[in-house]
């Protein structure tokens, strides 16, 4: 569900037509719904509302100052993966306390900066990230806490880019070893070791998968506690998928009911990451067409003004998004692709899609972009990163304007030998 409807054959967001903010903004630009926002937000953290848990926002999905200002209003966490994203959320005023740190590979500055942070925990993936995060909290006269994230080996059935917890992915540690770490770890005296976390892949459309790893968790918690490591934490990582075309993911109502059913110690919290059920469908890429051109009787080109830069999910992964029409129009659907002006056969949003005529200077948008789209993109080709525009009701507000030029070139120097005017032959 989201509020991207038409009236009167014209796209709005809310209460806004998204036309109104074409013209005022320019394309392209990322557009966000805070009603859809805290409807996903509010619904996927109300499927635990029973039980101890913390609802942590995964920052990589989206990461707009804020967006994640709006959840942390509602009192949920982040999941962040590197300093950056840990500057952006303090920034945005998340509690630290709420914060849990992943990825395979942090750096010790940023290990540092999340030890200083005082942050809920980190998530361990290897045996040396142990050693050197208990080495830097003892120089800092700090005890790390930590939940090592264990590898299940479950197969997600998603797309090999997006699964993360089978045993050939480079994440975690193989669960079946993570005892003999558990106990190294506990050992060491800067740590307090005190989760279990997992994240067995992203855009998952069965529950299955979930509860199986769930099990595995919570095996392991018990064995954990026989060798006297007692855990307080369950981290469960994020993954719950969208309908980007015609999947039909399960609601996260149903999602938290399955875990909960199988979730039988009430002394740890449970900790979710959700990304893309919560802000997948809360944002559009709307962008206007340049030119449309025909290469041959069948093959015809629709191209708009924003490019794989802006939302590479397309050309990364296949991935499937949405083509609508700002103004609908009563003409009959024509075969396309949809592309962008970058000097790459893999730019592209859609091959061979049904859409309307469209004539140049239509808008069009982009559905289901909200996570991994603008977080995803970048500069190529010295494009300016797009604006973010967020509706609330009948108002919208620009919550990161759009790159300039000066920006492309930010913190570039020319150095004093380059300036010696023109070498001469
Ligand atoms: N927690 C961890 C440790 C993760 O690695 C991820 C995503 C999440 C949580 C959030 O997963 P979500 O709830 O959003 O599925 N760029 C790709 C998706 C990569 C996901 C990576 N990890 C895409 O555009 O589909």
């Amino acid at each position: 569900m989201h509020h991207f409807n038409y009236r009167d054959e014209e796209l709005y967001c809310e209460d806004v037509p998204v036309r109104t903010i074409a013209e005022e903004v320019g394309t392209p630009f990322y557009l966000y719904s805070h009603a859809t926002l805290l409807k996903h937000f509010r619904a996927f953290d109300g499927a635990f509302g029973d039980i101890r848990h913390l609802t942590c926002f995964s920052m990589k999905s989206n990461s707009n100052l804020a967006i994640i200002r709006l959840f942390a209003r509602e009192g949920g966490g982040v999941d962040i993966v590197s300093g950056g994203e840990l500057f952006r959320a303090l920034r945005a005023g998340v509690d630290p306390k709420k914060i849990v740190y992943s990825g395979v590979g942090k750096r010790a500055e940023d290990l540092e900066y999340a030890l200083e942070s005082d942050i809920l925990m980190f998530n361990a993936e290897s045996e040396q990230e142990i050693g050197l995060l208990n080495d830097l909290a003892g120089k800092l006269g700090k005890k790390a806490p930590v939940a090592i994230r264990v590898n299940p080996d479950i197969d997600p059935q998603t797309h090999p880019y997006i699964s993360t917890g089978l045993r050939e992915n480079k994440f975690g540690i193989d669960i079946n070893r993570s005892l003999e770490e558990y106990t190294t770890a506990a050992g060491l005296s800067h740590l307090r070791v005190n989760g279990v976390s997992c994240h067995i892949g992203s855009q998952l459309t069965q529950v299955a998968p979930f509860v199986e790893a769930m099990k595995k968790l919570l095996e392991l918690i018990g064995r954990l506690k026989e060798a006297g490591v007692e855990i307080r934490y369950l981290d469960l990582g994020g993954g719950l998928g969208i309908t980007y075309d015609r999947e039909q993911p399960p609601h996260p109502e149903e999602y938290g009911r399955a875990i909960k059913e199988h979730l039988n110690t009430g002394d740890v919290t449970l900790i979710l990451e959700p990304g893309r059920v919560i802000a997948g469908n809360a944002g559009i890429l709307v962008t206007r067409v340049l030119y449309t051109k025909s290469t041959s009787e069948d093959k015809r080109f629709v191209i708009v003004d924003a490019a794989m830069n802006d939302l590479m999910r397309p050309s990364l992964y296949g991935a499937y998004h949405g083509i609508q029409p700002v103004s609908l129009g009563g003409k009959e659907s024509i075969k396309a692709d949809i592309v962008g002006p970058i000097c790459e056969s893999g730019d592209f949003f859609a091959k061979d899609r049904d859409v309307k005529p469209f004539e140049p200077g239509e808008l069009m948008a982009l559905m289901s972009a909200g996570a991994y789209g603008f977080s995803m993109s970048s500069n190529y080709n010295s494009r300016p990163r797009v604006a973010e525009v967020m509706v609330r009701g009948d108002r919208y507000y620009v919550i990161r304007a759009r790159e300039t030029y000066e920006d492309l070139i930010r913190g570039e120097v020319i150095p004093d030998f380059l300036k010696e005017g023109r070498k001469a032959l």
